[in-house]
């Protein structure tokens, strides 16, 4: 079983991140980790070369993403609320999405999909601001990718619990890392 986890927060050793480790405590399989502030992925520049022609013509590390976003059985996305919204640059990530859309909406290739997955949400918040904007955008990104979401993990108090101590979300991370493990066993 192989996972592909998307980190949109800058904080390595943060909220978001803290339910990642947990998660990746009981995960069966590979793990690969995509921190969206450190790893080298460029915004889409809408320069229309997907248009024409297949995959994305930016050379950074998200010509790996994309082989891996048809290989995974998992996809984990998580991030902190900037704004109520998912963070700047896990927006930017998604963006090169755009390519996925283009060759089903303007290129008309209806047939195509990535391979399907499932996907789980995980959502920080110091506690200002509600993260409704933040999950919408995660669903586009979850439909892109052709994942299905088994549940998202919420830690919105952080200010006042922080996720290391959010006991009911690090129950939740754990208990969606099994699901995961048992999904895949039926696949
Ligand atoms: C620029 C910025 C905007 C933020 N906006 C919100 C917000 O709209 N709602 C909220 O609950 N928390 C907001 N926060 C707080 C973070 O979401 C919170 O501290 C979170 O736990 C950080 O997670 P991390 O450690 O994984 O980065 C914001 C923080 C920053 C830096």
């Amino acid at each position: 079983m192989k996972t592909l986890i998307i980190n949109g927060s800058p904080r390595k050793n943060g909220d978001s991140m803290t339910l990642v480790n947990e998660m990746i405590k009981y995960i069966n399989g590979e793990v690969k980790i995509i921190h969206t502030y450190y790893d080298n992925i460029s915004p889409c520049v809408d320069c229309r070369f997907c248009w024409n022609n297949e995959g994305c013509c930016i050379n950074d590390n998200m010509q790996e993403v994309y082989k891996l976003l048809d290989e995974v059985e998992n996809i984990i996305i998580a991030s902190p609320l900037h704004f109520s919204e998912l963070t700047g640059k896990l927006l930017s990530f998604a963006s090169r999405l755009q390519t996925y859309y283009v060759r089903r909406c303007i290129k008309k290739d209806i047939e195509f999909k990535l391979k399907k997955k499932n996907g789980v949400l995980i959502i920080t918040g110091g506690g200002d601001g509600g993260p409704e904007p933040a999950i919408k955008r995660a669903n586009i990104i979850f439909r892109h990718i052709n994942a299905k979401t088994i549940g998202t993990v919420f830690s919105l108090q952080t200010n006042e619990i922080p996720s290391k101590e959010n006991n009911e979300a690090l129950r939740k991370a754990k208990e969606l890392a099994l699901e995961l493990n048992i999904l895949s066993n039926k696949s």
